[in-house]
């Protein structure tokens, strides 16, 4: 894992200082519509005229920094997905971490990303106009040393790499707005920038960094914390080798941020989500912060300082700047600048939340941009309780996840069985377990034996309902709340709670089905059979609908299911203003999410 590397970068020290011993780890609005608003009667809203046929945007959005080579995502997704769009519709820019492509992309790597197109997808249908960005953070030791071991020139090795993030990107159906690469010249020219910028404010100054210097953690160590072992190799507490090393190096004054920092925190109290990781950052930042080594002289694989060009920077200064140059930066005046900045949300993982949250508004403060909104840390997936980690051998591919039990279904499973926010581990049985249970079972038998009863019984015309029952409006209520819970819960990147709040309600029409019977209906009361039929279809358009971000290729194909067409598929037709249209002639069913059946071939 190239994790805890850049972790220990303030624990060198200038030379001529005494190593300190901190004992610290140096290492919406929404577009709510009001429920109060909504006429609901004993009166199926079927019979209001719906005016939906909304125009889904099949339109491509020019989006800033949007690679030209491979297209960021395929247009189907999209036009499912973009409600009509309006002159004022609120933004919304989320990031991915950029990627080290030292290696190829893991579960983890993959965990981060689904979870945030999730994100991204909601937001869309919510109505938002969403730049989603991702990409790969290409420079460093580490890039360079892989490229030497494997006879390539880091270029190379970055190209390739680079590639296979895009690649495992587009098998996960993921849906950037645009892919960055820090070795484009924009990003040369967007770092540059800042490090001017910070410079001109007098953050900047030239020192002298020594210490314990580990090539594989990238990161400097203090001696106690280092082991010497028989072997007579000094080793940090992951084990690999550090070298004692003094260089000068550019240092960020970030020492004089910390009452800044605490003030921002202060004031803006969701900046740094979850409650727990915001509290680790106020307690790290009260507890007094070093100036930060920002570059290395000893390194030619990077971005170099514009006043002293035998420096590059070192790696986060470059790495966190990606999300600037993503919106055009150093072009203030740019409309995707003026549109999309500050960020609405980083995503990352908890490992690099002190990067996030400390040092990065705190150079951009310095360099006068204001900083990000939100950010939000996920904790880590683990393979059957334990970290990855190539040593190990337990590294998991995603698309060999994928190849096994299918995208919607790792999707479903990821973000729906881990708490977003807190670590999670997965396996081949809770993988299973929920495929089969939530999709299979619950949402996907549902469907199909409704729809096969409008299909055999009713000549597959969705029927016109009669006056509703208490049991009907109950389940039609639920389904008309759920849309405003997934908006709560997603206000806080609560992505667990979206699917659980949905699928309280997947529970709560099974049970309704089961008690309605409408199959024994069909001679006795065919009138109340078509009703309960009706009402099932409807509960299961708006769970397919909230579904969307989630299991998006299932959920469209429920949709198709159910004939809804492709510009009525947003939020905006949620929480039962609008029904589903009563005399359509729906498709013969199929199943939306079939079993997993073991076989020998399952891991
Ligand atoms: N390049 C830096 C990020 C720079 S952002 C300006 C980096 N890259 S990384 O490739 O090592 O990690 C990228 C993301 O993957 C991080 O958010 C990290 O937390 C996440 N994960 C890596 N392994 C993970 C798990 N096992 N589980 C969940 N997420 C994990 O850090």
């Amino acid at each position: 894992m190239a994790k805890s590397k850049r972790k220990t970068k303030s624990k060198g020290r200038r030379s001529g200082e005494s190593v300190k011993t901190r004992g610290k780890n140096a290492k919406s609005k929404t577009k709510a519509k009001s429920k109060s608003k909504k006429a609901r009667s004993e009166k199926p809203a079927a019979a209001k005229k719906a005016p939906l046929a909304r125009k889904s945007a099949a339109r491509k959005k020019a989006k800033p920094g949007a690679p030209t080579a491979s297209p960021p995502h395929t247009e189907p997704v999209r036009a499912a997905e973009e409600p009509a769009s309006k002159p004022a519709r609120e933004r919304y820019y989320l990031t991915t971490p950029i990627f080290y492509p030292n290696g190829v992309p893991h579960i983890g790597h993959a965990y981060t990303v689904l979870a945030s197109d999730a994100i991204a997808r909601f937001q869309r249908l919510d109505g938002k106009d969403v730049f989603f960005l991702t990409g790969t953070d290409e420079h460093g030791l580490k890039m360079k040393q892989t490229a030497i071991a494997e006879g390539l020139t880091p270029q190379q090795l970055a190209d390739r790499n680079s590639q296979r993030f895009r690649d495992a990107w587009s098998a996960l159906d993921i849906s950037q707005d645009a892919f960055i690469r820090t070795t484009e010249p924009r990003h040369y020219r967007a770092s540059q920038a800042i490090w001017e910028r910070m410079q001109k404010a007098g953050d900047i100054y030239l020192g002298k960094y020594a210490g314990w210097y580990s090539v594989r953690q990238e990161g400097y160590f203090l001696e106690k914390e280092t082991t010497l072992g028989p072997d007579g190799v000094r080793r940090e507490p992951l084990g690999s080798p550090v070298d004692w090393t003094e260089e000068s190096s550019y240092f960020f004054r970030l020492s004089a941020y910390q009452e800044r920092l605490l003030a921002y925190y202060d004031k803006h109290p969701d900046f740094i989500g979850p409650a727990e990781r915001r509290n680790e950052v106020v307690s790290f930042v009260k507890g007094g912060l070093e100036d930060l080594s920002i570059s290395r002289p000893t390194l030619d694989w990077g971005i170099p300082v514009p006043s002293d060009p035998k420096h590059v920077m070192y790696v986060w200064v470059d790495a966190l700047t990606n999300y600037l140059t993503g919106v055009s930066y150093p072009d203030t005046d740019s409309a995707e600048f003026r549109r999309y900045w500050p960020a609405d949300l980083h995503v990352i993982g908890k490992d690099i939340v002190r990067f996030h949250a400390v040092y990065w508004p705190a150079f951009l403060m310095s360099a006068g941009i204001a900083p990000p909104r939100r950010i939000f840390s996920h904790g880590f997936v683990l393979n059957r309780g334990e970290k990855m980690s190539k040593s190990v051998g337990n590294v998991v591919d995603p698309l060999a996840l994928v190849a096994a039990y299918g995208i919607d279904q790792l999707r479903y499973f990821l973000l729906r069985e881990v708490p977003f926010g807190q670590d999670g581990t997965y396996s081949h049985e809770a993988i299973v377990a929920r495929i089969n249970a939530d999709l299979a079972n619950d949402l996907g038998n549902l469907a199909q034996r409704s729809l096969s009863m409008i299909n055999k019984q009713l000549d597959g015309v969705l029927p016109e309902p009669a006056a509703f029952s208490a049991a009907d409006r109950a389940l039609l209520d639920a389904a008309d709340a759920m849309i405003g819970k997934a908006r709560e819960a997603m206000k806080v990147q609560a992505l667990h709670q979206v699917l659980a709040a949905v699928w309280a309600v997947v529970a709560e029409a099974n049970r309704y089905f089961a008690l309605e019977a409408p199959w024994a209906l069909a001679k006795t009361d065919p009138a109340r059979q078509r009703t309960v039929l009706y009402v099932t279809a409807e509960v299961i358009r708006q769970v397919a609908i909230l579904a969307q971000p989630f299991t998006p290729i299932a959920a469209g194909k429920l949709l198709d299911l159910l004939a809804v067409p492709a510009g009525e598929r947003s939020f905006l037709v949620l929480g039962g203003d609008q029904r589903i249209a009563a005399g359509a002639k729906l498709p013969a069913p199929a199943p939306a999410f079939p079993r997993y059946v073991e076989s020998e071939a399952s891991p």
